[in-house]
């Protein structure tokens, strides 16, 4: 540890203090999320509406339909369906004061008057926020709500069956006719839709808000932000502005501004090794990262255009086989595969070589044995996608072998669990090589480092084993988000920092002792903020909301560390004239300079855009999501994952010469392809559904007059440009990396 040791201990203080922090407020998550009844029942009657049973039985129907990738559930899911929390609640309170406006007043709920307008809504809002579930967790509600109830589960029944009047509909939602075929598991369906709303508009017991803290926004019943949404909302920005301010002045006065002496050696000192037999196994994963690449992308361009023309491909009716949200399924389940491909690569490149430049007995073979198991993984977990959204899958399989309906982890169990136990593998792999490095004398702070956040990934991806098909949706959200966020904006972090430091400092262009502290201390950083930043993601899905003001606090300070990377960005950069033969390796440079540009602006600026709770309310589910999502994570993990396989082919091909031309081109025009789609179609929209959420409800923000208005229909055209420019871009790399694989085979 030597010089090393205060960051260490900072390091593991702030790791014990978070994950202290998520796992109390995690036993919060259980012991209050919100109920699932065990009955429903009418109150004048006594007629049990449904049991858990049958609500349970609803989710997983609706999990074998694709679940998220079909519309959303508490604003978590796709965007071109509505949210269906939100659309049932407002379609069920609208239906319940027509009743009740009829028996009242003679008229509908539209005919009614301005005041008795305001005696119905104050009579719905009466009703649906009371909270009546009593010691034996039976929920009792009145007539007209259980007819009201009934009249909605007829509209969605119909809607996901084929019922003719609904077909213009359905392809506004981009749904297949008979996105679930079979009655039965409609009308379970339905039951886990109502108990969606029910949680959205039934007031927590001893609190004034929901169990959604007022998640949607919904006029109707008051569901607008809590007092506390906004004042945690302030704190965030402030503290984000207090954390920038005293980043500066920590790097200022604390950091020791001697400028980097390293004399960059005469030759690249990577390629002093001779290649071993596993790193020369590695072609074929660099030609598997670009091919899911490619996959994904053209998975993109359907799914885009399933949102201007619903079912059909110009003209082709291509949702009968493969309909939106199998299609989407695929976009994002191949982009965890292709970036996961791309890193495996790099750890794999690196791992012989900090190992003194030799194999550990049988690791080519292990390289191969591994890329078997990810084919397997993947082919199998896609045909589980495609059988589950057929109606193939067979009910009782669906969520071991076909979709389990959740964004990002939407493989079957099976599938997941196989392929947490390949990662393990890559990690055994790893390890190998790690322990011979450590064996040997000299600094080993940066290795330690990095194997620390290789072992991070491997182990964190199985807490997404920890729920089942009937968790609760809260419980299964917070340890989904375990997966998704503690990787992206935890560990892939850390591993994205030190695994550049330690490329660089092994080339000799920085020394060891600045690239080991500056990985430290930004991994203090990006941990401190990162780890209890996991709750942004659990504002509004059953949490309290103390969840929701550690959420909202410690994701703030995540920005802080990312607004500066213009600075790292710059130094990277000049890494390019401090030795000649580093003009080789100008592409994988710019793409990790487009890392930093990225992650300050994708994830930095776009992150912060809808991270504060108030913010979030009316965001969440709309299309800033999704220009988030594709900026962050195709701008720093897509750009990084791209950039060590260039790196990697660079060294298994030693004879191969990157195509300036090409390379050029590729490079700018996946960035621009990318800020295209955002500027010229992702963003306009979604702040124009903004305007909607605020100014009427997130249901009509998703809704279908709303959404397929001409102008909206034209952003979402319009996005066709961008996406064909980013489609060349990536075909070039993709086109490079071809080349550099099966051309440049080194002589036997
Ligand atoms: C490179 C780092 C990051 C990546 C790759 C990333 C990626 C993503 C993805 C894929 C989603 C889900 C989109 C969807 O549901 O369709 C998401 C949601 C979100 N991200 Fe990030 N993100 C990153 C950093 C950040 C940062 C720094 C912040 C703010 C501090 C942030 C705030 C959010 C919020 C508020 C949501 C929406 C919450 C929700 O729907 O659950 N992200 N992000
Ligand atoms: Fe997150």
């Amino acid at each position: 540890m030597g010089n090393y040791k205060k960051l260490w201990f900072w390091l593991i203080g702030i790791l014990i203090v978070t994950f202290s922090i998520l796992g109390y407020f995690g036993a919060d998550v259980y012991r209050n999320a919100p109920p699932i009844p065990a009955q429903v029942k009418v109150e004048a009657t006594g007629e049990v509406l449904m049991t858990r049973e049958d609500i349970l039985q609803g989710q997983s129907a609706w999990q074998s339909t694709g679940g998220m990738q079909n519309g959303s559930i508490f604003g978590h899911g796709a965007y071109q369906a509505p949210d269906w929390t939100a659309d049932w609640l407002h379609r069920e309170l609208v239906t319940w004061m027509n009743l009740l406006s009829q028996e009242r007043f003679g008229v509908s709920y539209e005919q009614a008057n301005e005041e008795q307008k305001a005696i119905l809504e104050a009579a719905a809002k009466k009703e649906y926020r009371t909270n009546t579930i009593d010691a034996n967790e039976v929920v009792t509600i009145s007539a007209r709500r259980a007819q009201a109830m009934k009249m909605t589960g007829e509209y969605y029944k119909g809607l996901y069956g084929d019922e003719p009047s609904l077909n213009s509909t359905r392809e506004s939602f981009a749904m297949k006719t008979n996105t679930l075929a079979d009655p039965a598991r409609r009308d379970k369906l339905v039951n886990f839709f109502f108990w969606s709303t029910w949680v959205a508009a039934t007031e927590r017991p001893g609190s004034d808000v929901t169990y959604t803290n007022n998640w949607p926004p919904e006029s109707i019943i008051d569901n607008v932000p809590s007092a506390e949404n906004v004042i945690w909302s302030i704190i965030s920005v402030i503290l984000l502005i207090a954390g920038v301010g005293l980043l500066v002045w920590g790097w200022a006065f604390l950091s020791n501004h001697a400028e980097d002496e390293t004399q960059a050696p005469k030759m690249d000192p990577i390629t002093t090794f001779k290649l071993t037999p596993s790193q020369k196994a590695l072609g074929k994963y660099a030609f598997l990262t670009v091919a899911l690449f490619g996959f994904q992308m053209l998975m993109g361009g359907a799914v885009a255009h399933y949102t201007v023309e619903g079912q059909t491909f110009y003209g082709i009716e291509l949702s009968k086989w493969f309909p939106y949200s199998l299609l989407r399924t695929w976009h994002l389940q191949s982009a965890v595969l292709w970036i996961a491909a791309g890193f495996l690569t790099a750890g794999l490149f690196l791992a012989p070589i900090v190992n003194g430049g030799k194999d550990p007995k049988g690791q080519a073979l292990g390289v191969n044995v591994l890329f078997l198991a990810l084919l397997v993984v993947t082919v199998g977990a896609f045909v589980g996608n495609y059988l589950a959204i057929a109606g193939q899958m067979p009910a009782e399989l669906n969520f071991m072998l076909g979709h389990q309906g959740y964004e990002y982890l939407d493989l079957g169990r099976v599938w997941q669990f196989a392929l947490f136990l390949g990662i393990a593998f890559w990690l055994f792999l790893m390890a190998r090589c790690l322990v011979g490095a450590f064996k040997q004398g000299g600094d080993k702070n940066l290795l330690a480092l990095f194997t620390a956040s290789v072992v991070a990934i491997g182990l964190f991806y199985g807490s997404g084993l920890f729920y089942g098909e009937h968790s609760n949706i809260a419980v299964m959200e917070y340890w989904r988000w375990w997966v998704v966020h503690l990787w992206v904006e935890g560990f892939f972090e850390v591993f994205a920092t030190a695994a550049l430091a330690f490329i660089f400092s092994s080339m000799g262009l920085v020394s060891l002792r600045m690239a080991t502290t500056a990985s430290l201390a930004s991994a203090c950083l990006f941990m401190l903020g990162g780890v209890p930043g996991t709750f942004h993601h659990l504002y509004f899905t059953g949490a309290t909301t103390p969840v929701m003001a550690v959420g909202a606090s410690f994701s703030a300070l995540e920005v802080v560390p990312l607004v500066v990377l213009g600075y790292e960005a710059f130094e990277n950069w000049s890494l390019r004239n401090r030795a000649p033969w580093m003009a080789n390796l100008r592409w994988p440079l710019m793409f990790f300079v487009a890392v930093a540009f990225w992650n300050m602006l994708g994830a930095g600026v776009f992150g912060f855009m809808i991270n504060t709770p108030v913010a979030l309310f009316y965001l969440q589910g709309l299309n800033t999501t999704a220009v988030h999502a594709h900026a962050a994570l195709f701008g720093v993990y897509g750009f990084l994952a791209l950039g060590f396989v260039l790196l990697v082919l660079r060294y298994i091909r030693p004879t191969m010469q990157f195509s300036d031309g090409l390379m050029k081109a590729s490079f700018w025009a996946l960035n621009l392809g990318l800020l295209g789609m955002i500027a010229t179609s992702l963003l306009p929209i979604g702040l124009y559904q903004f305007h909607e959420s605020v100014s009427v409800g997130m249901w009509s923000a998703r809704g279908e007059a709303f959404l397929q208005q001409d102008f909206l229909e034209n952003l979402r055209w319009i996005r066709t440009i961008s996406d064909v420019i980013f489609l060349v871009g990536g075909f070039g790399v993709a086109l490079q990396v071809c080349k550099g694989v099966f051309l440049n085979r080194a002589p036997k």
